[in-house]
């Protein structure tokens, strides 16, 4: 039996990284124990707010969040914290080596229905050690992400890793408390015919993305000659464990639904560190026609079109984008 401690010992590149990642994972298991309490922990309904994007706040979005920050704030290798509910990023510890970026509760529309839920992380390196940290620091582009991963809170609680050239997944034991290494080197089939969208937004999509599902709608019918088969979590740390766990595709693409966003799902907290552990579990990650990691960010809050998962099936669907562009 390996544990997540264990694996650190042997695979982390520094014990910083080590130590606001085993921060992240044990505030991990007080959000997974206060989810199982569920209404009994009066964890469930509105906070009464918005965050900083405009989005009415679940009391666990806020839990979730306050409780990473705290115990970040204390973690002397931690620089600074910027969260998806926080207008501005939190500066930490002035001396640190680390940055560390999270959605603490991601798929909140999930949370009174008693369906899943995760916790999305991200560590980049702190270039200014020494000054106090600022939103500035955080501009990094995805390929610059020093470890990534994610916690679903399902059925069971697994963290998905990345810190290494590798994808490894860990179930926390209940009996224990310890993350238990259940999947080393996660790969996923480049072929896919499963594929997750909110097909609602349909008529907000560019032409290349209805034509792409329009085909797979068609299924044998069709020129793609086969049937495909859908699935929404709307929870993007369940899609993305379901194509780790058995490949497909999921995109939330570019859509004019929300003015002046350029998508729902957020670059540093969402996009960057899934499409880490999607490359380097052998699939791709794009905004339909850019590689997500290569994108440098100019603010900590900017929205982007994701669509990753299985490389072919991507790669099919960013040739739509690009001859449609070509036109
Ligand atoms: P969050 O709960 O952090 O705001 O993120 C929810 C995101 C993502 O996880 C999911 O794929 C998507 O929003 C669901 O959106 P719809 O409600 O439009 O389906
Ligand atoms: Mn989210
Ligand atoms: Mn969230």
């Amino acid at each position: 039996m390996t544990t997540l401690t264990d694996y650190l010992n042997d695979y982390s590149p520094n014990p910083a990284l080590s130590d606001v990642i085993t921060t992240v994972t044990d505030v991990g298991k007080t959000i997974s124990q206060l989810l199982r309490k569920g209404a009994l922990a009066d964890i469930l309904g509105e906070a009464g707010n918005q965050n900083v994007q405009g989005e009415d706040q679940k009391k666990l979005d806020v839990l979730a969040n306050d409780l990473l920050l705290d115990a970040l704030a204390k973690n002397t290798h931690c620089a600074g914290v910027a969260s998806e509910e926080l207008d501005d990023a939190t500066p930490a510890n002035a001396d640190g080596s680390l940055l560390v970026l999270f959605d603490p509760l991601d798929g909140s529309s999930n949370i009174d229905i008693n369906m899943a839920v995760g916790t999305i992380f991200s560590v980049l390196p702190y270039q200014r050690q020494g000054q106090i940290s600022e939103n500035a620091d955080f501009l990094q582009a995805g390929n610059q992400q020093l470890a990534a991963g994610y916690l679903l809170y399902g059925t069971s609680t697994v963290l998905a890793l990345t810190i290494a050239d590798h994808v490894v997944m860990f179930s926390l034991d209940p009996d224990t408390n310890d993350y238990v290494l259940i999947q080393e080197n996660v790969q996923i089939d480049i072929n896919t015919s499963e594929y997750a969208i909110n097909a609602s937004n349909y008529r907000y999509w560019r032409a290349p993305m209805q034509q792409y599902i329009d085909e797979l709608i068609a299924g044998e019918t069709g020129v793609r000659g086969r049937d495909f088969n859908t699935r929404w979590v709307a929870a993007m740390v369940g899609d993305v464990h379901r194509i780790l766990c058995r490949g497909g595709l999921f995109t939330y693409p570019f859509d004019t639904k929300y003015a002046n966003k350029a998508g729902k799902l957020r670059l540093m907290y969402e996009a960057n560190p899934m499409s880490l552990l999607i490359e380097r579990a052998g699939g791709a990650a794009t905004d339909a026609v850019n590689r997500i990691l290569d994108i440098e960010p100019t603010d900590i809050h900017q929205r982007v079109p994701v669509v990753l998962g299985s490389k072919n099936e991507v790669d099919y669907v960013k040739n739509l984008h690009v001859t449609y562009a070509d036109k």
